[in-house]
């Protein structure tokens, strides 16, 4: 006789927020540790790498499959950019550069994909649809850019905004939030011309149908609705975000289209109260603006490129903020666990660093340093006194601490610069800062006097460990 069991299924148990895995890796102090600092997302490169496949896409994109020629992976974040040498006018003659999105997700990083809307009017992208194939090789640079998934995040609720084209680095946040353990709240809206004109819809549809944490949402822009068309309809308006994301406000935006299109998401989002350190947003307009930004990121870039090219072991030794700030936060709760992964112990409470010793108390007023020795640079209202450097930065209130700082050649590492990766983080052994971070640092942490001077200005004069 046959019976029959019915198993029920459990919810799925997830870890805490999202984490990118190379967090783990660098917080690690084994071996592995070393090859994900060779590979750091966070050091552009140059490289050649050769094309495996091509995937046509609907809306007139075409997704080429790359390999890197020296069979390393590729490390990115999800939503930067490869900058691309095409030799449009022959070998002999100079490339044209431009800058494409990945679209693939950095958690498959052996091969890399780049998706390129065909634009009858311009000369690469028709030129790259017609030439570019299986066996063809490329100059790269990347990866670039600031439009991205921050490395960890503990409360990892986004709103991915994207029109036509600019689906492309937003589906690479999708394919790694799908590929990665953890706990997400994804809502994506897309709009695009026609039914048929959405890139990437069946595999949205499919991660939609079997992931719970991402919800994928459709617009048709022109307001005309075909027959059996199950969308929404109507260019993005207040009242659709709404509709799509009542909570919004409270989440992550990431958008990516044309100017228009980015210059009433931000307004929209405004009126519904979102924070604008919690909207990023990537221009596809290719206007003056956004070339002009593209071109002073890949610039920095190829510095970096060839600074790491020239002298590795220097480079990576002058960089200590890649390799031991990009540990994750684990809590009490021990939620990786979940994973069965081992836990490394972090102490809830960590010690400030002892204060250096004391030469005179009075006459600078800062309790711990004469300062008043120090040499001093800049011009502004306010004093940075960095201790360990021994240089007064004076500074205007509304300066990031970090620039100016830098420009005082005192050196903090960095990475996102933006308040996400914590890799900046110094203390502060007095005075008062105005933070505006976006999840690089813990409360616990601010209470035990760090900051992140990239996102910080000074309220009052500032006495820093640096
Ligand atoms: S550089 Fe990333 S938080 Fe400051």
């Amino acid at each position: 006789m046959i019976t029959s069991t019915t198993i029920s299924r459990a919810e799925p148990q997830r870890i805490r927020g999202l984490e990118m895995p190379w967090n783990r890796v660098l917080s690690s102090t084994a071996g592995p540790a070393g090859a994900a600092r060779a590979l750091g997302p966070w050091h552009p490169q140059e490289f050649l790498a050769e094309c495996v496949e091509t995937v046509p896409e609907s809306g007139g994109m075409m997704t080429f499959i790359f390999r890197r020629v020296d069979g390393a992976p590729l490390a990115f974040r999800p939503g930067q950019y490869l900058n691309i040498a095409f030799p449009v006018n022959g070998e002999d003659q100079d490339s044209l550069n431009r800058s494409y999105s990945l679209s693939s997700s950095p958690t498959e990083p052996w091969t890399f994909n780049v998706t390129v809307k065909r634009d009858p009017t311009g000369v690469v992208s028709p030129w790259v649809h017609e030439n570019v194939g299986p066996g063809t090789v490329l100059e790269m640079l990347g990866p670039v850019g600031a439009f991205h998934l921050p490395d960890a995040d503990r409360r990892a609720r986004y709103l991915l905004l994207a029109a036509g084209a600019g689906i492309t680095p937003i589906m690479s946040m999708v394919r790694t939030i799908h590929s990665l353990p953890g706990q997400a709240d994804v809502i994506v809206l897309y709009h695009g011309t026609a039914p048929g004109s959405f890139a990437f819809f069946k595999e949205l549809g499919y991660i939609a149908s079997v992931d719970s944490r991402v919800k994928v949402f459709y617009s048709l822009g022109n307001r005309r609705e075909p027959e059996g068309w199950e969308g929404l309809n109507g260019r993005l308006t207040a009242s659709m975000i709404d509709q799509v994301a009542p909570d919004a406000n409270g989440r992550k935006v990431y958008a990516c289209g044309p100017a228009s299109y980015l210059n009433n998401a931000a307004e929209f989002l405004g009126s519904l109260g979102v924070d604008d350190t919690s909207i990023h947003m990537e221009f596809f307009s290719g206007d003056h603006q956004t070339r002009m930004e593209y071109r002073a990121e890949v610039a920095l870039a190829e510095d970096i490129a060839e600074e790491i090219a020239d002298s590795p072991e220097e480079y990576y030794e002058s960089q200590p903020a890649a390799f031991g700030l990009y540990e994750p936060g684990y809590d009490s709760q021990g939620t990786l666990e979940a994973a069965g992964l081992q836990l490394e112990s972090v102490d809830a409470n960590p010690p400030l660093p002892e204060p250096p010793a004391r030469e005179s108390d009075t006459e600078s007023g800062t309790g711990f340093l004469d300062t008043s020795t120090f040499g001093t640079v800049g011009t502004g209202s306010l004093t940075l006194s960095f201790i360990r450097t021994g240089i007064n930065v004076r500074i205007h209130p509304d300066e990031q601490i970090l620039e100016a700082a830098r420009h005082a050649g005192i050196k903090i590492g960095a990475n996102c610069q933006e308040g996400m990766c914590g890799s900046c983080k110094i203390v502060k052994l007095s005075g008062e800062v105005e933070m505006n971070h976006q999840g690089g640092i813990r409360s616990r942490e601010i209470d035990a006097g760090k900051f992140l001077p990239c996102c910080s200005t000074a309220r009052t004069d500032l006495v820093i460990d640096a």
